[in-house]
């Protein structure tokens, strides 16, 4: 077995990695684990009385879910203020408010404690605003070079409880917050691990009130995680870090990541179209919430590949929703693509998926997962039948759209279980125009 460097180790031994650790938050998961917030706050040694900030947005503040923690906080008696203002895929500046908005209410120390609820984009926020109000300045001192200044994060700062109200992104548990950066149109991550969170509770019941389209959306970023995570390189494929403290965030695929990969692939391809069918069911909507958690598990820590390396660039450029990105991209990249690297390994992914996969060769098997996978797109009949229909791109945009996979994607390029060159990217973004014609009946 030929060994490469790992992702984003600064120096390597030339020996294979021989080791693997899993860094993960406390997790408390259930219905109404929500009651359970200020034990969960207390066992990470925050002390009573102590003040503070619910950061969500509007949206969550109307549904009466932010209600519902401060709620909870008040009654244990904490004090907690609520910041609303979280905007959808957060932009450097958005945490400079939210970071202003802090030390107005508290001064430079900031809150006792902070608790993110929302989507990937509010709890991205509370986890960036946390980490700078600790180690002052702006996020982009924090953002890796040459975008930011790559500071390191000397200290991760007060408490913090992360509360996902979506089955999806799994940010609940990754060390990263990713923010736009407006003026270079990109997306870049804050990542560290004093970026992660102490605690992550996840409440099903929260999950009830996302709609369809947001529910399917969701779930294919999740699945999107679960895939990739078990079709990355494996761990011991890798260089060895020199350094055990600086081993990378995404370190490749370990026997504990493809445990969790693997019931994340059976719980959400088979809960999926009831979430969206019938948002109220809570059994489907639990299973979906334990599936995103064991993807996030999985693939935010064995690492992302090309998928979602091709996925950025669109979301910069077009502003679409990452979910339906990551669905109308996996047909051509992570299944197609990508399954020559492995065909047994996919067939696999098949086998999970529920297809019947006796007397296929692992090609054949490999084929059928693409086309159950566009399958499962169109009968949940919110999602788009391929990037021209997703943001109406063209054949003329995907020269621009490769180019900037490749120049600026190189950390998630590198966990690619198969090699690829700016004329693969480009031939994968075309194939992915039209899954299926959406004119068909
Ligand atoms: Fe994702």
């Amino acid at each position: 077995m030929s060994h490469e460097r790992s992702v984003s180790a600064p120096e390597h031994e030339l020996s294979p990695e021989t080791v693997w650790h899993i860094q993960m938050p406390e997790i408390r998961f259930g219905l109404n684990a929500t009651e359970e917030l200020p034990v969960q706050i207390r066992d990470i040694g925050v002390e009573a009385g102590a003040h503070g900030l619910v950061v969500t947005d509007e949206t969550l503040v109307d549904l009466g879910h932010a209600d519902r923690v401060v709620s909870e906080l008040t009654d244990a008696g904490f004090e907690a203020d609520v910041y609303d203002e979280s905007e959808r895929e957060p932009s450097v500046s958005a945490i400079d408010d939210a970071v202003e908005f802090v030390r107005d209410q508290q001064g430079e120390s900031g809150y006792d404690f902070y608790v993110g609820l929302g989507g990937g984009s509010c709890i991205d926020t509370a986890k960036a605003t946390r980490v700078v109000v600790e180690n002052g300045g702006s996020p982009l001192e924090y953002i890796a070079e040459p975008t930011g200044d790559g500071k390191p994060i000397e200290d991760a700062g007060p408490p913090l409880v992360l509360m996902p109200t979506t089955a999806g992104t799994g940010a609940e548990i990754s060390p990263v917050a990713i923010l736009s950066v407006e003026e270079k149109e990109i997306k870049e991550a804050i990542s560290s691990n004093h970026v992660r969170a102490d605690a992550a509770v996840l409440d099903p019941t929260f999950t009830t009130t996302l709609p369809p389209e947001m529910s399917a959306k969701t779930a294919m970023d999740a699945l999107g995680h679960a895939i990739e995570g078990y079709t990355t390189h494996p761990f011991d494929s890798l260089l060895r870090a020199s350094d055990p403290g600086s081993r990378p965030v995404y370190a490749g695929r370990t026997p504990l990541t493809e445990m969790f990969s693997e019931k994340a692939i059976d719980l959400l391809s088979n809960n999926v179209r009831q979430v969206v069918n019938n948002g109220d069911d809570l059994e489907a909507r639990s299973k979906m919430l334990q599936g995103a958690l064991f993807g996030a598990i999985a693939g935010l820590t064995a690492g992302a590949t090309l998928c979602h390396a091709m996925a950025y660039p669109v979301g910069n450029r077009y502003h679409t929703y990452h979910g339906e990105t990551i669905a109308t991209l996996t047909p051509a990249s992570t299944i197609d693509y990508n399954s020559a690297s492995d065909p047994a390994r996919f067939a696999r992914v098949a086998e999970l998926f529920g297809i019947d996969t006796t007397g296929l060769t692992d090609r054949e098997a490999a084929d059928a997962l693409k086309a159950q996978y566009i399958q499962l797109q169109k009968d949940l009949n919110v999602l788009p039948s391929g990037l021209n229909e997703l943001a109406g791109i063209t054949e003329d945009d995907v020269d621009w759209l490769a180019e900037q996979t490749v120049e600026t994607q190189a950390r998630l390029l590198r966990c690619n279980p198969r090699p690829v060159t700016k004329e693969d990217v480009h031939e994968i973004f075309v194939d992915a125009l039209y899954n299926w014609d959406p004119d068909e009946p």
